[in-house]
């Protein structure tokens, strides 16, 4: 996946702010990217507009070859298939009267995988890979925890055999033990499915622990990337250098 010149502006009260300004990055399959900075520095426009959720001013994404920034139709749809994405708050993306096994039924027909009687097979295995018996399905998404629910959110990203997962402060609403078995399934699964991960948050400890590569973002720019290592040990920009000094203080949870 390639990230090409992407930019986006918003108005805000009569004033323009480039929430994301020429970024370029890449990420390759099987890879997971750690994308880190402030609050309000552009991480979740510029997923969002990789994700096709926004549409962006300028610039190229493209995945597996293909430029997915100017697709409409059944070729957009089959874009939204292969890309998906995992946001801080797991509730906010069921809806509240509908069991989870039902949700995850919907994603399938809508993308019209499998037939009906495998459907409901495909989601018991999907929910199976994120540790959560079948028995979950009958539920409604408040009689689960944030972290069954959040299990449950990436059960329902994975179920489309997407090629890229965007997870956006996915761990951050949850506690530190939660946080862990939600990396580690994450880990597992990028491992067995070659899954690419662009993994958002503000936490340097949670992004080392869980990516090689590093994109530090600052005011709607990438101002220093590298292996996560050498971002860590030798960082360049001031900007990094904040985070990680904000790191330290908090110490490592992870
Ligand atoms: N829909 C929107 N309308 C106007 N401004 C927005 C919108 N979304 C984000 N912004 C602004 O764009 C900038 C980047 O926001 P965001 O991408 O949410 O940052 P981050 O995820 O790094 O906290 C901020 O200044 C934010 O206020
Ligand atoms: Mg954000």
């Amino acid at each position: 996946m390639e990230c090409l010149e992407v930019a986006k502006t918003f108005k805000k009260s009569g004033r323009l702010i480039k929430a994301v300004d020429n970024v370029s990055l890449s990420i390759a399959p099987g890879e997971s990217l750690g994308l880190v900075g402030g609050s309000g520095c552009g991480k979740s426009t510029l997923a969002r507009v990789m994700a096709r959720l926004t549409r962006m001013d300028s610039g190229r994404v493209v995945l597996d070859g293909r430029d997915i920034s100017r697709l409409n139709g059944g070729e957009l749809r089959e874009c939204y298939r292969t890309l998906q994405m995992v946001f801080q708050d797991p509730f906010a993306s069921f809806d509240p009267r509908q069991t989870i096994g039902r949700g995850l039924l919907e994603v399938l027909s809508n993308f019209n995988v499998g037939s009906s009687g495998q459907r409901k097979d495909l989601v018991r295995q999907a929910l199976e890979s994120v540790g959560l018996n079948v028995e979950f399905g009958g539920r409604l998404p408040g009689d689960l925890s944030g972290g069954q629910c959040q299990r449950a959110a990436i059960a329902r990203a994975l179920l489309v055999r997407p090629r890229l997962l965007i997870c956006d402060e996915a761990t951050s609403a949850l506690d530190a033990i939660v946080q862990a078995q939600i990396l580690n399934l994450l880990r597992k699964l990028r491992d067995e499915m070659g899954l690419s991960v662009l993994f958002i948050s503000h936490d340097l400890a949670l992004v080392r622990a869980f990516c090689s590569r590093i994109a530090v973002m600052h005011d709607g720019r990438i101002v220093e990337s590298g292996p996560a290592e050498k971002v860590i040990a030798q960082p360049e920009h001031p900007h990094t250098r904040l985070l990680l000094s904000s790191l330290i203080t908090l110490g490592e949870s992870v």
